[in-house]
């Protein structure tokens, strides 16, 4: 969300006649985007702007600013105690940052951290400097009005609101004219999006059937309201890839019930049953939060039980970390020691490791067919690109190219990444074609 995001500032800042440097000491102005979400991302950031410090000793004339779901939380602390920042923009502010960056030419220190209930960027084509040019991400709402009771967003972020369907499509028509092949839309659930009669649904039935040779992805869909419809459509358009994103948090009914998730664990699984059933060959990944307030051995385990019944491909799992103003943070005690948060989480964690690294040794011998995004990280002689389910596969360069799309065999593979031998390179409308008539 905040690489999105980042773009849009990219795109309304070069719309002023500014334009992007890839080294902050060559500046003129520094924008810092953040993220809330725990202490951990905002302890990233305070580090940063504390290097940025030094800058700003060498350039007096340096201004540093800090956007995102921190500003808000620390607008005071940041302008007044801390002296490290002149501009300070909350997420649905960015159109005012031209006239922030001048309001600082005057000496002064400027603010904008008013959450709107409409903004959604529509009409500004984000400018993408940052991504391999292959794949993009595309914004289709801002803001959550689900409440979890650990999470920080919808304070930070403010209501949910949908953008316009039209311009989402014209967005996606200009990324496949600039040659993109892969574009994941975004929203903190996007099963809740809505323009008019239009749903989620429509948006990847006619995004699919427009670009059939760009591979769509979500991120994320919450266990709530997965509508049957939009399994079916991912089951039978070939370029909706079969992989689902979707937030369990915990794997008890009690656990469930603190953080103000609105499914049960028995929902959650006949959901998942129901996925696997539609989709085939579908991957899952998830979010995991360990050490919740209150959380007893007993939820652990369930955590640690529901995880090995729907065998993710891929979980993202965190520590508990308290938030002001949330509901947890008003009602619960933060009550689980960071030892055992910690214990609990690398329960998670190393479990996770081994059921992922079992999932990818099931997958030797198998065909799928990888966008590439690049060469590997590890070796030049190497490509790097993501499988239709969404794992990360490297095979011989050859002569393919950033941007291709190529039929690999699987023959070997870690806990995070599949080794392929390169068959050729085809197209996505060819490759499921042929398989189909296969
Ligand atoms: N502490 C730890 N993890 C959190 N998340 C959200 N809020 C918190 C928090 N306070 C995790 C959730 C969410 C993901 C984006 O971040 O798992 O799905
Ligand atoms: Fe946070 Fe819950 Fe909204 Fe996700 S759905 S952003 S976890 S409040």
């Amino acid at each position: 969300m905040n690489f999105a995001d980042s773009e849009i500032v990219n795109a309304i800042l070069i719309e002023r006649g500014m334009y992007p440097v890839r080294d902050a000491e060559l500046a003129d102005i520094v924008l810092v985007n953040t993220c809330s979400i725990r202490e951990n991302a905002e302890t990233k950031v305070w580090n940063r702007l504390k290097e940025f410090r030094k800058l700003k000793t060498q350039n007096k004339l340096l201004t540093v600013g800090v956007l995102g779901c921190m500003a808000e939380r620390i607008k005071d602390q940041i302008i007044e105690e801390e002296q490290l920042v002149d501009i300070v923009v909350g997420p649905d502010s960015y159109r005012d940052i031209p006239r922030l960056i001048e309001e600082v030419e005057d000496g002064r220190k400027a603010v904008n951290v008013l959450l709107s209930l409409e903004e959604t960027y529509a009409d500004i084509a984000p400018v993408r400097t940052t991504g391999n040019g292959v794949s993009a991400f595309v914004s289709i709402m801002r803001g959550c009005d689900n409440m979890c009771s650990f999470c920080v967003v919808p304070f930070t972020r403010g209501r949910e609101r949908s953008r316009p369907l039209g311009s989402i499509l014209n967005e996606i028509c200009q990324l496949s004219d600039q040659g993109y092949k892969e574009i994941t839309l975004l929203g903190q659930n996007v099963n809740s999006y809505k323009d008019g009669n239009h749903t989620f649904s429509t948006l990847m039935d006619k995004s699919s059937l427009l670009y059939p040779e760009i591979r769509f992805r979500f991120s994320s869909p919450h266990p709530k309201d997965f509508p049957d419809e939009l399994l079916y459509l991912i089951a039978e358009r070939p370029n909706l890839c079969n992989y689902i994103h979707i937030p369990v948090q915990a794997g008890s009914d009690s656990m469930l019930e603190r953080m103000r998730r609105p499914y049960t664990r028995d929902q959650y699984l006949q959901l998942i049953e129901k996925m696997k059933k539609i989709i085939s060959n579908l991957s899952l990944s998830t979010d995991i939060i360990a050490g919740f307030c209150g959380e007893t051995e007993e939820e652990h385990q369930q955590t640690l039980s529901l995880m090995r019944e729907v065998e993710y491909d891929l979980a993202y799992m965190f520590a508990y970390s308290e938030r002001e103003r949330t509901l947890a943070y008003r009602k619960f005690e933060d009550d689980i020691s960071e030892v055992i948060k910690k214990r609990r989480l690398s329960e998670i964690i190393s479990q996770q490791m081994s059921i992922q690294h079992r999932r990818n040794q099931n997958e030797i011998g198998q065909r799928h067919l990888v966008l590439v995004e690049g060469t590997s990280k590890r070796s030049a002689q190497q490509m790097s690109g993501r499988t239709d389910n969404n794992k990360i596969a490297v095979f011989d360069r050859k002569d393919f190219e950033k941007g291709d799309y190529v039929e690999v065999e699987i023959t070997g593979a870690t806990s995070a990444t599949l080794i392929a031998k390169p068959i050729s390179k085809t197209g996505l409308v060819d490759y499921y074609s042929a398989v189909l008539e296969a």
